[in-house]
């Protein structure tokens, strides 16, 4: 899966299809113990819809995880973290929301896949039993959830233990987990980085399917933008804690317009293109306690000019764009 296929999804999204989260304005602000406060996400909108997969890329330390979990209400505790801006999951806005208000919104309505499906599964509890934990009391079947998410349906199955099953399968109990609950939202965060490489693909489709068939709005976090091209509707670029670029998936692959998003696309290999050598990105995400003036991206970006010191908001770009470079046209 290393081809951009910009072509593969087209953009289901309409204005009339209701947002299932909708963030504005968010900062979310941590201090570390023994550490100055930083701020991992800054000004932060971002919207998803029903049935919706909605991607999120970006290099590592770029903010994906912090954002993520502040939608979840997942941040550590340890980081002490500070929350600011809006966050609405399916109409209710869980920043005014008593914790409890806040805790019981995330529970019903919004399911958190981790990288490492270890990570949710109880290696002492048959699978079965893990699964049925959630679906029982929400009305849905083992058995159902088993064969949405392409597992096999038989007793034997149902009774083993993580440990008899492979990482794709593990990933699938937890996918149907997630769903157990009938969630409006999944937010998977590199569901498949620690799957074999033949499988990441097929946990991915299972999840743009789960999107379309049962109307869940998906942000699926990334570093893989050919997996984003492929599998997603619309497409975040985050740079250093900002969203730098972001629309309908295939407009963004087939024409860049932030200069981080195209140097990310040229340090893909691309199957169709085998004579485009991949070129690796110069220098690296800025540290937080110490970023560049202006643009945070101006220090490794070839289109900078003078304005470029005047850091840039994010401005319309296109039908659904909006890209956070002054230079965006000589693209
Ligand atoms: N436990 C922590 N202690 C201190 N700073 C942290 C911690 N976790 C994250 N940060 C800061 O927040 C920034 C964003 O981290 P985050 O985990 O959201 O990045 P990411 O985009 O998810 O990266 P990756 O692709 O590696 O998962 C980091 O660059 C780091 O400065
Ligand atoms: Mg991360």
């Amino acid at each position: 899966m290393n081809a951009v296929d910009g072509g593969a999804v087209t953009a289901s999204a309409s204005v009339s299809v209701p947002a299932v989260v909708e963030v504005e304005g968010l900062r979310v602000t941590i201090s570390p113990r023994g550490g100055r406060p930083v701020a991992p996400v800054q000004d932060v909108d971002l919207r998803i819809r029903r049935g919706e997969v909605v991607g999120l890329v970006g290099e590592s330390g770029s903010g994906k995880t912090m954002l993520a979990r502040a939608v979840a209400g997942l941040l550590a505790p340890g980081l002490r973290p500070r929350v600011e801006g809006r966050i609405h999951v399916l109409d209710r806005e869980l920043g005014s929301a008593s914790a409890a208000e806040r805790r019981a919104t995330l529970r019903t309505d919004l399911s958190y896949v981790f990288q490492d499906p270890n990570a949710h599964l109880n290696p002492t509890t048959r699978i079965g039993d893990q699964v049925a934990e959630v679906a029982v009391p929400n009305g849905n079947r083992v058995e159902d959830l088993f064969r949405s998410v392409g597992l096999p349906t038989t007793e034997e199955f149902a009774r083993r233990y993580p440990h008899q099953l492979s990482g794709g399968m593990k990933q699938r109990v937890v996918i149907a987990c997630a769903l157990a609950k009938d969630p409006g939202v999944i937010i998977a965060d590199e569901p498949t980085t620690a799957l074999d490489v033949t499988i990441q693909a097929q946990v991915l489709r299972l999840l743009r399917d789960l999107a379309t068939t049962r109307e869940v709005g998906i942000l699926l976090v990334s570093h893989d933008l050919a997996a984003i091209g492929q599998f997603c509707d619309s497409v975040a670029v985050m740079y250093a804690g900002r969203i730098v670029e972001e629309g309908p998936t295939s407009a963004i692959l087939r024409t860049p317009r932030h200069p981080y998003t195209k140097a990310l696309m040229g340090a893909l290999f691309d199957i169709h293109t085998p004579e485009h050598r991949p070129v690796a990105i110069p220098g690296s995400v800025p540290a937080l306690d110490d970023p560049p003036d202006g643009c945070r991206f101006g220090p490794r970006c070839g289109y900078r000019t003078e304005h470029c010191d005047d850091e840039p908001e994010l401005i319309d770009v296109g039908p659904g764009r909006r890209s956070r470079c002054w230079n965006w046209e000589r693209l």
